[in-house]
């Protein structure tokens, strides 16, 4: 059998038509980013993030379509925001539900219906969210070296890149390729003892992706509830950054063990961490404690050069009555180390940082029910 093309993919995708009977999604111009590689199908749906609900079950109906291609091994097929987004994208013929569910639609303050209950998923027994309210803080590298300490413990660890706007773990953790599924759920792909998903797996590098709210929520709670996780002791899960709907979702869908707040001492970065924590306290997500990230610069003399300030997290955490998890300095080989794919905590075991990942990640399975 000759290789499948995009060609082949559009033929089968004109049989699928955008809602209230519109022109199909090939002559309506909306399919973004297709890609066939190895049998497995990508592509986006390009649409005005107002019809997203509409929108969902031709999704859902275009990657069903897809998949049973002979040829086919797997679907991605994702909605993404027209980049003239509000006013821009696809339109459908008939109008979308008035109130969007979801933590963005805020339908319940308008009597709509209410967000939907957490539910825990089936063989994960915690789940935990690195966050911070500034955005470059080291959440990313924390999340990383902070689950490879953990699965260092003998624990069972799953990773989840919840930063659908600029995913970064599989370029940490060396990973390419794109993960099995089975057109129902996917396989977390596997690195350094972790079981790891994130939208970089799915999404080819070159498609511009703009989220909105329910997006956002669909995204997420896909990787979230679609993933073949198994047993984990643990899942955590690295946020982007800021208090918005990936924060929202998650607390919303699963029941959040606790997060653990990311920050450099710097004043502007320490403003955003409160936020951040105030918005899990408010949520009820207990907040496990605070790491400080980048708190100084090691000089050649033993010296410490405290780039961003002196000792602001640890302040920060006592003003708050929240535990202070440890101080992580600026090394030059964390951030080699993340750029190669190959965690500290894996690669140099015996290194200063790897000693203090695993310090905070002893703290953290503390403060965790695993039995
Ligand atoms: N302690 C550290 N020492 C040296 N480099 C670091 C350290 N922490 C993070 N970095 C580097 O800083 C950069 C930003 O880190 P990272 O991607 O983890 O931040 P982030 O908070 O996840 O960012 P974003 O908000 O974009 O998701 C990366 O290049 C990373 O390698
Ligand atoms: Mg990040």
């Amino acid at each position: 059998m000759p290789a499948l093309t995009a060609d082949d993919i559009r033929e089968i995708l004109v049989h699928v038509a955008t809602p209230g009977g519109g022109p199909n999604l090939v002559a309506a111009d909306v399919i973004k980013g297709l890609s066939v590689s190895d049998g497995h199908v990508s592509f986006a749906i390009e649409i005005n993030p107002k019809h997203a609900e509409l929108f969902e079950p031709i999704r859902a109906e275009a990657a069903r379509l897809v998949e049973a291609t002979p040829g086919v091994t797997g679907v991605t097929a994702v909605l993404t925001a027209h980049s003239d987004a509000p006013t821009g994208g696809a339109t459908p013929s008939v109008q979308p539900a008035p109130a969007p569910k979801g933590p963005q639609g805020g339908g319940h303050k308008h009597g709509g219906p209410p967000p939907p209950t957490p539910e825990p998923i089936p063989g994960i027994k915690q789940i935990i969210a690195v966050a911070s309210g500034k955005g470059g803080v080291g959440k990313s590298t924390v999340s990383v070296n902070l689950a490879v300490a953990l699965s260092q413990q003998g624990l069972k660890v799953g990773l989840l890149d919840a930063d659908i706007y600029g995913p970064s773990l599989p370029r940490m953790l060396g990973l390419t390729g794109r993960p099995d599924s089975d057109g129902e759920v996917l396989q977390p792909m596997e690195a350094f003892g972790l079981k790891v998903m994130s939208m970089g797996f799915l999404v080819p590098d070159d498609t511009p992706m703009i989220w909105r709210g329910p997006m956002v929520m669909s995204a997420l709670t896909q990787m979230l509830t679609q993933v073949a996780w198994g047993e984990l002791d643990v899942l955590v899960v690295d946020m982007p950054p800021g208090t918005g709907d990936a924060q929202l979702t998650l607390i919303q869908r699963v029941p959040v063990a606790g997060a653990v707040i990311v920050s450099t001492p710097q004043e502007i970065a320490l403003m955003d961490a409160r936020k951040g924590l105030a918005m899990f306290e408010k949520t009820n997500v207990p907040v496990l404690g605070l790491v400080e990230n980048m708190a100084w610069l090691e000089m050649p003399d033993g010296t410490h050069n405290y780039i961003f300030g002196e000792g602001g997290v640890r302040r920060t955490a006592q003003e708050l009555g929240a535990d202070f998890l440890g101080e992580m300095p600026l090394y030059n080989e964390i951030r080699q180390t993340s750029d190669e794919g190959t965690p500290i905590t894996a690669s140099a075991p015996d290194s200063d940082a790897t000693k203090r990942f695993r310090k905070i990640a002893e703290k953290v399975s503390g403060k965790l029910t695993l039995s």
